[in-house]
């Protein structure tokens, strides 16, 4: 392990919201002598009631915990219509396209088309409290209006990731029995049109009755099929629509959006998350780990279709009034200087992503920084995975000039905004490390039975308390809800919530995430459960029995390794290369191309015990190509190791 501190910035830190590791420790101390309190305090200060709450925390329905109850407020008002007072005339929304088009929405504008959007959904389109609209956007602003016009209406969105298949769309389609779907024709990939809308035409072929109507947006004018009834244009539409639009008065604890995430058993599932909580925390972050002050400029470059768009791209920014930049291409495009050119450009001082793009731009562009102005930077953060250490220092000396505090933060889909990091201004890092819990988090390193582990042995990472910002349930499944967070950790008879990740604790309390414990995957920052993939693979029809793993990998985190047995040797059937590209056509088309496989290999059997349990360790070990340190004794048959081993080398 790195033994090297890295101090935050001098002046930088005279300046942050929290200073010094005292001002953190008093926070945190807070937090722990008087929870409640803690929490009450933020809330009343950061949310623009309605009407107030009756009580910070209830309790009495655990896990099912509900915060601020009986609250009323709007989150599209927090985001919008408060701040039009003091900013009407800021940059909200800072847009480049693919092509390098651009955009800048200011507040007053973005509160405007919000409206117009949310006029169109609950005047045109019937959308009431309580409905599911499913967005299926590329990344443009009609996407974050969409998002905030659900909200203002109260509706619940569940935005769906454009990588995912047909299939994937209809399944979360139909488990949210969504009513409209807002699309887009396409947008701009690489200077090339890319299509969305004919996703969805298939998608809705089968069982999607609850769809009423379909929203598309106008973005790249390529031909589409029109469904005379169904389909309907916004550009045609939102021109007539007023731009001014009563919120819905919300209650703290109605639901604000599902997000489909993976599990390590079965389908995905639509994580829930609340009004007020989440906006409290979204903002709550933006100010604590980014530090974004009134004349920043800050980007982030996740997808809306993910966790971290929702956060830290739309809610969290506006929440806090800030300006975000907003980005439809890729960063390696025209070339991997791409996002340094945009840092110059906007001169953005809070720079936010994942560690693969660091890999692959460092891989691609070692000296492209070097190009460009980088001097407006003043916040790094990464996300998603665990960073390794050679890009750890490539971030904080090409990119950061060594002037910038890296924000490793730990946080999930789940857990709605940042858990564990640094703060920019006060927390000494070490590299590659997540260090502390923020305030008002009680994430803890322990043992099955809730004991705390010894510094530096691993366990597991357990948050101790509800949090406000924190899932929950499982839409339409509060049973595995339990079971996929509340059932694994008992501390003091009480069942906690246990993340999925193991996680070690040093001397001095630094956490470093290790990663998953479970069989979740974690490929490129997007999450895989394997046994979605496997459930796929198991469609083609020569495929008898599969098994999926991770194998770290230099530049994705990790890759996906399928074993797979076949159900009879047949001699029509060709190449194994063959064989794996049909497969991931399978794969492609009833997940995405995000979860191909990297390696497919057939293999004689499986690895299982006795009682029909497969090993995956003993998978993971081979897929490594890593000596088998494990007993194999209590295999159904041991030799199938050594006959696996071969498939995989031969
Ligand atoms: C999983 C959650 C949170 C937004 C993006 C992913 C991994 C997340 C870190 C980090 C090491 C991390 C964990 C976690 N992860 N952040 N800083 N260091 N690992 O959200 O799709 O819900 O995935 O991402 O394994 O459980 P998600």
């Amino acid at each position: 392990m790195l033994k090297e501190i890295y101090y935050p910035d001098r002046d930088f830190a005279k300046q942050a919201r929290i200073k010094n590791m005292c001002e953190y420790r008093d926070l945190a101390g807070w937090a722990k002598e008087d929870y409640e309190g803690f929490w009450d305090h933020w809330a009343k200060e950061k949310i623009d009631w309605f009407a107030p709450y009756e009580k910070v925390l209830d309790e009495s329905d655990a896990p099912f915990y509900k915060w601020f109850v009986g609250g009323k407020l709007n989150v599209s008002h927090q985001c919008l219509d408060r701040h039009l007072d003091q900013r009407k005339n800021k940059a909200a929304i800072i847009f480049e396209g693919d092509r390098g088009d651009k955009q800048v929405i200011t507040y007053l504008e973005l509160y405007r088309n919000v409206n117009r959007f949310a006029n169109l959904l609950r005047n045109e389109f019937g959308v009431k409290k309580g409905d599911r609209v499913v967005l299926y956007m590329p990344m443009i602003p009609e996407a974050a209006y969409a998002m905030l016009a659900c909200a203002r209406i109260g509706a619940i969105h569940s935005v769906v990731f454009g990588g995912f298949s047909a299939e994937a769309l209809r399944d979360r389609i139909i488990d949210a029995q969504a009513k409209v779907i807002i699309t887009a024709d396409g947008a701009f990939r690489k200077d090339k049109p890319y299509m969305l809308k004919p996703v969805v035409d298939t998608a809705l072929e089968e069982g999607c009755d609850s769809v009423e109507k379909v929203l598309v947006v106008q973005r790249n004018f390529e031909d589409i099929v029109w469904i005379g009834g169904r389909d309907y244009s916004y550009n045609e539409l939102i021109g007539q629509q007023s731009d001014t639009c009563e919120p819905e008065v919300m209650d703290s604890e109605d639901p604000l959006f599902l997000l489909y995430t993976s599990g390590s058993t079965g389908k995905p599932k639509g994580v829930q998350h609340a009004q007020a909580g989440y906006i409290l925390w979204a903002q709550m972050t933006m100010e604590w780990v980014f530090d974004v002050k009134e004349n920043d400029t800050y980007w982030c470059t996740a997808d809306i279709g993910w966790i971290t768009g929702h956060t830290y791209i739309v809610y969290g920014p506006l929440a806090a009034g800030a300006t975000t930049v907003m980005f439809e291409g890729v960063p390696t495009y025209p070339d991997a200087g791409r996002a340094w050119k945009m840092v110059q450009e906007y001169r953005i001082n809070q720079f936010y992503t994942a560690p693969t793009a660091i890999r692959v731009l460092h891989k691609l562009g070692e000296h492209e920084p070097e190009k460009y102005d980088l001097s407006s930077l003043k916040v790094l953060g990464t996300v998603g995975e665990p960073i390794d250490p050679p890009a750890w220092k490539w971030y904080y000396e090409a990119i950061g000039g060594g002037r910038c505090t890296i924000v490793d933060t730990w946080w999930q889909t789940e857990t709605g905004g940042h858990m564990i990091s640094p703060l920019p201004g006060a927390t000494p890092v070490k590299p590659a490390c997540a260090t502390f819990p923020l305030p008002g988090i009680m994430a803890e390193v322990l043992e099955r039975d809730g004991t705390p582990v010894e510094p530096g042995e691993q366990g597991l990472l357990c948050i101790t308390k509800p949090w406000p910002s924190m899932i929950r349930t499982i839409w339409g499944d509060p049973e595995r809800f339990k079971k996929s967070y509340f059932g694994d950790v008992v501390k003091e008879g009480k069942p906690v919530y246990f993340s999925g990740d193991g996680a070690v604790i040093d001397e001095d309390g630094y956490i470093t995430i290790t990663g998953r414990v479970d069989d979740v995957i974690n490929v490129s920052g997007h999450r895989l459960g394997t046994a979605e993939i496997e459930a796929a693979i198991k469609k083609h029809p020569h495929v008898a029995e599969v098994a999926v793993v991770g194998k770290p990998d230099d530049l994705k985190g990790e890759s996906i390794f399928a074993f797979v047995v076949l159900k009879e040797v047949d001699d029509s059937f060709g190449e194994e290369a063959e064989l794996a590209k049909e497969i991931n056509e399978v794969i492609a088309q009833e997940i995405g191309n995000i979860a191909k496989a990297d390696t497919i290999k057939v293999v004689p059997g499986l690895p299982k015990t006795r009682s029909g349990k497969i090993m995956r360790r003993i998978l993971r070990s081979i897929a490594k190509g890593e000596e088998i340190k494990q007993d194999i004794s209590t295999l159904e048959d041991p030799s199938i190791v050594a006959q696996i081993q071969t498939c995989v080398i031969g």
